[in-house]
């Protein structure tokens, strides 16, 4: 019992508790923040994308050169309301400033649960926990209005009208991902044959000793692609894994930072790779970060598209229900690119 409910308190109530070690099952061998600080990720700017063909295909070349390279860009002039991004970054401290009697009925470890608060990544399993609190919440299809909290008073209106605006924006994308592959603009919102888009709202209170343990282990995204809001108060929190070093993402206020997921992956054929990432923490303030994935259907069957499979470039992948995919990703602790190498012929 006193294990779950320390499980329910989180990293917020070790913070909040005010220890000044980190627990042995937080600790890490090495320090993560170590990292280089290569060149930036690209920036691209959908601006002008829908009205004017040289911009939309400037940006569908940055989009292809952006996935090869680095499987991770980030984009400005997205249209996406600036005062919604403000709104739901501050609702999500605020649902965390919440007294814990408060927010501990959402706590849940079933994966497949649509709405939950959660800590770490399978913590009832894990040995080596992460410094982190989330909230995960489905968007299309949406969990029941009920099961969303009734606390912060506006938590349902920001939360839905970000969903929204954020689907939108997915789909604009996904379009241009299609044509920067070469194919039609609906290729791939085709192949997905629905869509599962969800949002994880990560929670990263100070941590006395950031140096010994981190807030999100190496791992590839398993859905089509992401699109993560950073929190533009905190310097450090993201690094992709570039040419074999761990390069920190700075965030660009106002910016999305974007990232191929395992499916696009599969379904490009491997032209496209989804990057691992992973998140370090700090001794200053808390950090949140919004993750939207978007991604098929949970019954699509995702393989390679049979326009990017030739005789000299045979299919890469297996095919595989997206679902099964999910759940197994879901079962397993987060291991850098693993989850793709189990599809592969
Ligand atoms: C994720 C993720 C990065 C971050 O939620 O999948 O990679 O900066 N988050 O929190
Ligand atoms: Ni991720």
């Amino acid at each position: 019992m006193a294990a779950v409910a320390s499980r329910i308190a989180g990293v917020k109530g070790l913070a909040d508790a005010g220890i000044a070690m980190v627990p042995g099952e937080y600790r890490r061998d090495s320090d993560p923040r170590q990292c280089v600080e290569i060149e930036e990720i690209p920036v691209i700017d959908l601006s002008d994308v829908e009205k004017c063909s040289p911009a939309r295909i400037l940006a569908i070349d940055s989009i292809r050169s952006a996935s090869r390279d680095w499987g991770f860009f980030q984009i400005i002039g997205h249209g996406f309301p600036e005062q919604l991004m403000a709104n739901m970054m501050e609702l999500v401290h605020d649902f965390f400033r919440l007294p814990i009697e408060d927010r501990s009925v959402y706590y849940s470890e079933d994966s497949s649960s649509k709405f939950r608060m959660g800590t770490s990544f399978i913590p009832s399993k894990e040995t080596r926990r992460m410094w982190q609190d989330y909230l995960h919440q489905a968007c299309y299809p949406p969990c029941e209005i009920a099961q969303l909290p009734t606390k912060p008073p506006s938590y349902v209106k920001i939360s839905t009208a970000y969903a929204e605006a954020m689907n939108r924006l997915a789909k604009r994308v996904l379009g241009l991902f299609s044509e920067s592959l070469g194919l039609e603009s609906g290729a791939l919102e085709e192949a997905f044959g629905g869509e599962r888009h969800a949002m994880r709202m990560n929670y990263y209170p100070p941590c006395p000793e950031p140096e010994l343990t981190i807030g999100l282990d190496a791992h590839a995204d398993p859905n089509g692609f992401t699109i993560l809001q950073q929190d533009t108060r905190v310097k450090d929190g993201l690094q992709i894994l570039h040419c074999g070093a761990w390069v920190p993402i700075k965030p660009l206020p106002g910016a999305f930072v974007v990232n191929i997921g395992d499916q696009l992956q599969i379904l490009s054929n491997d032209a496209y790779k989804s990057v691992e990432h992973r998140a370090v923490v700090n001794s200053e303030r808390t950090r949140v970060s919004i993750a939207s994935f978007y991604g098929p259907a949970e019954d699509s069957h995702i393989a390679p598209l049979a326009q990017l499979v030739a005789d000299e470039a045979p299919a890469c992948f297996k095919e595989s229900v997206y679902g099964n995919y999910l759940q197994s990703f879901y079962a397993s602790k987060l291991d850098g690119k693993a989850a793709i190498e189990t599809v592969r012929y």
